[in-house]
């Protein structure tokens, strides 16, 4: 992608004029981003999925009684009619399941795959949505059918409703106020509150993105690390022929402690293992996720292009694909480098892979992790 060519789907900023002044910064309202949107997918299809129990799902009703929400697998008999007003139900990951809307998350790979989470899409009757709350990640809101009416608002107090079942601002107070038609879309950086109901019946397409917590991704590394340390760190034994006689034996000996903390430090030592670690945990696929294993030997002469389910990163020496990870350099790192960020190779780029690569790309097509043209 050119990140420096203005594009309609950000209101005519390029992708690095977007990132300086908007990303994790503030909103923006793009009018038409994507002109005379239609939806590839439509509520029969949406609530097909909604009762799929590989896909996560939840249904939200709000009455004068409060806020009531059911998490799916949703099959059709379990949703109101949609003659009801004031109900939506939402859909997660609809990327994963769907070519069309794979197709639609690759405009925004002008952020870094790491950071792109997925492409979740809710359906609502007239009055329905989520409440007023923030969310944790940023988020570009895509109106793809209908009308919504968003509110939003830099919200201090980011205080919730007590006992109910989703988070609700306790005192939302909006800032501004925009109805979007199909094609127009809102971004939000992450904590900025907001509330959208629906104008009649309404369908948003949100593209929402991840972001590490520190202390779980600590927690993710260091068990990697676990498994590695007998073999990183070693074998080596305490020794301590200096040791005096004690006569208080239950005192734990300060060279113990000192020993203790440079195994550890022994085992956060290597920085590849560090980075491999890493691309593995971020390419590891999502819960839920299978890939159609034992397709039948295709030829991959003619080019390949990913699965949508797959994900794969590289760093400096490795690739990362669906969780594992390989060395490669020179013209292999070239080109596999190349598959990760266009996703597909054609079939020059097949020709010119060593034995050992093509041997690593059969093996994904096995696994169904890619697919040949
Ligand atoms: C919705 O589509 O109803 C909710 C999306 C959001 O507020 O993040
Ligand atoms: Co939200």
């Amino acid at each position: 992608m050119n990140i420096d060519q203005p594009l309609a789907l950000l209101g005519g900023l390029t992708p690095s004029q977007f990132m300086k002044r908007h990303w994790q910064k503030k909103p923006l309202l793009v009018r038409q981003a994507i002109p005379d949107f239609k939806p590839c997918l439509d509520r029969a299809a949406l609530v097909a999925l909604a009762g799929q129990d590989d896909v996560e799902s939840r249904l939200i009703v709000s009455s004068d009684k409060g806020w009531k929400m059911k998490h799916g697998p949703l099959p059709k008999r379990s949703l109101p009619p949609f003659s009801q007003k004031d109900w939506t139900f939402l859909v997660q990951g609809v990327d994963l399941h769907h070519d069309g809307v794979h197709a639609l998350l690759q405009l925004f790979r002008f952020v870094p795959d790491a950071r792109l989470d997925d492409l979740m899409i809710s359906y609502a009757t007239d009055g329905g949505g989520v409440g007023p709350h923030f969310d944790s990640y940023d988020v570009f809101l895509l109106q793809a059918h209908g009308q919504r009416r968003w509110r939003i608002g830099r919200q201090k107090d980011l205080s919730l409703q007590p006992g109910v079942p989703l988070k609700i601002l306790q005192s939302f107070e909006p800032e501004e106020e925009f109805v979007l038609n199909p094609g127009d879309m809102l971004y939000l950086p992450p904590k900025y509150a907001h509330d959208g109901v629906a104008q009649g019946e309404c369908m948003t397409w949100s593209i929402g993105f991840r972001s590490p917590q520190q202390g779980e991704l600590a927690r993710e590394l260091l068990l990697g690390l676990a498994d590695e340390a007998p073999d990183s760190v070693g074998e080596q034994v305490y020794r301590d022929p200096t040791q005096p006689a004690v006569a208080q034996p239950g005192a734990i000996p300060a060279e113990l402690v000192t020993f203790a903390r440079e195994s550890l430090q022994k085992a956060l030592k290597n920085p590849h293992l560090l980075d491999s670690l890493l691309g593995e945990y971020l390419t590891e696929p999502k819960a839920k996720v299978w890939f159609e294993l034992g397709q039948e030997a295709g030829d991959l002469s003619a080019g390949v292009v990913l699965d949508r389910r797959t994900r794969m990163m590289y760093d400096e020496r490795h690739i990362f694909i669906n969780g594992e990870s390989f060395r490669v350099s020179g013209r292999d790192a070239r080109l596999l480098r190349t598959l990760a960020d266009t996703r597909t190779l054609d079939a020059q780029q097949i020709k010119a892979l060593s034995e050992d690569a093509l041997a690593a790309l059969d093996e994904w097509q096995a696994d169904g992790w890619l697919k040949t043209l």
